[in-house]
């Protein structure tokens, strides 16, 4: 039998109708977020997998479409509609798409699609937005940088995502030449502390060895921050710790990215760094992210790529990013290591075989549509789960 016939019935393998894992299925409601620009079609592509994953291992999730940014003003007069944002404290994990365009670039600051995606970070407390940095060795070939100035990039972001220059007053008075602006940005040393906590724990996990970026020769945020991470740190003797500044940070990035395991910063400095990071990874249109606050509290998953509305519905817009948020969610949110990495082997396995989409085309790959390219990913799940039904997991 073709792949291609394979794909028309995805997945026949039940495992709970076979009494095998039911009783281990989980239940969870998820809220999605779809947004604006591709946004729409990349969630489609992730919630899709998950279904897949849910049918596949037993699991019962399920979703509930919301309204939020651009659309959300359109339909509703705000980005964050209030039964989006009750919708989103009630559910177990918020998968979103990408928001904003064009059409409300005119609109005040406080009335943009983006106001929308602060106050639900604010609304939900989510303070923690981790962005991990991992170059699929397959995909060598589309990052800036040579080879072997790549080696083993394989780094997490923590950015704190609840302060900072972000959600202090911004104002804009006057006119022409007479016209001023402020932006004020402010860190207290527990909204520091608790997210350098949770870089650290993180470290803990992986090579024991973060990196806090700050500006601390020019701002008096940053000379908390280094103060404070510092302070924090002796709760962490086996972490190895040191601090860049942030100009030092940006270069070494590009420089040497093998020496990062985690990377703790402040809002407005983890948001670039991120998207600089995620260049050197192939595209921005691979990385995932979760943004996240206290335990027990539902997180937010979504690729860190906008909402791309040149690409909007012409089907070409690269759902990896998105679909790797589904696996954070999976792995972070509900504790499904092997579901997540079922379906991130499948990506790997695609992309191997040189599917891909435009922006991770490379000489000589076989260029589909998004959903052509989901389409494959899921007879690629399809085929391991019949191989694992065989002979087992892991072989
Ligand atoms: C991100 C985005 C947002 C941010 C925008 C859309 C407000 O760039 O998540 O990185 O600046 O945080
Ligand atoms: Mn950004």
């Amino acid at each position: 039998m073709s792949r291609r016939n394979r794909t028309a019935n995805p997945l026949p393998l039940r495992r709970a109708d076979k009494g095998e894992s039911a009783m281990s299925g989980i239940r969870k409601t998820i809220a999605v977020l779809p947004g604006d620009g591709i946004g729409p079609e990349v969630t489609r592509a992730a919630v899709q997998l998950l279904r897949d994953c849910a049918e596949a291992f037993g699991h019962h999730f399920e979703f509930q479409e919301l309204p939020f940014g651009g659309n959300a003003i359109d339909r509703r007069g705000s980005p964050l509609p209030t039964e989006t944002l009750s919708a989103c404290r009630s559910a177990d994990a918020i998968l979103l798409g990408a928001i904003g365009g064009p059409q409300w670039d005119a609109l005040p600051l406080e009335k943009r699609p983006e106001a929308g995606l602060l106050a639900l970070r604010k609304q939900l407390d989510l303070y923690i937005n981790l962005r991990p940095i991992r170059l699929r060795p397959v995909l060598q070939g589309i990052s800036p940088l040579r080879p072997e100035r790549l080696a083993d990039c394989d780094f997490e972001i923590v950015r704190e995502l609840a302060g900072d220059i972000y959600f202090g007053e911004h104002a804009i008075h006057g006119t022409g030449s007479d016209a001023h602006a402020r932006d004020v940005a402010t860190y207290t040393a527990a909204e520091i502390e608790r997210v350098a906590r949770y870089a650290f724990e993180r470290a803990a996990t992986r090579r024991r060895r973060v990196t806090s970026v700050d500006k601390a020769n020019v701002l008096a945020t940053s000379t908390l921050w280094r103060q404070t991470v510092t302070r924090i740190a002796r709760d962490y003797p086996a972490i190895a710790l040191e601090h860049l500044y942030v100009d030092n940070a940006a270069m070494q990035i590009v420089l040497r990215p093998s020496q990062f395991d985690v990377i703790l910063t402040s809002n407005m400095f983890g948001d670039i760094l991120s998207d600089e990071a995620a260049a050197l990874a192939g595209s921005l249109g691979l990385i995932p992210s979760m943004s996240r606050g206290r335990d027990g509290e539902p997180a937010l998953y979504e690729p860190i790529h906008g909402s791309a509305p040149s690409l909007a519905g012409k089907d070409v817009a690269c759902p990896i990013g998105a679909i790797f948020s589904a696996c954070l969610m999976l792995r972070e949110s509900f504790g499904l290591e092997i579901e997540a990495q079922w379906i991130e082997a499948a990506v790997d396995r695609m992309l191997s075989r040189g599917y891909r989409t435009m922006d991770i085309a490379q000489p000589g790959s076989r260029i589909v549509r998004g959903s052509e390219f989901t389409e494959q990913i899921r007879a690629e799940m399809h085929d391991s789960l019949v191989h694992t039904e065989r002979y087992g997991w892991g072989v």
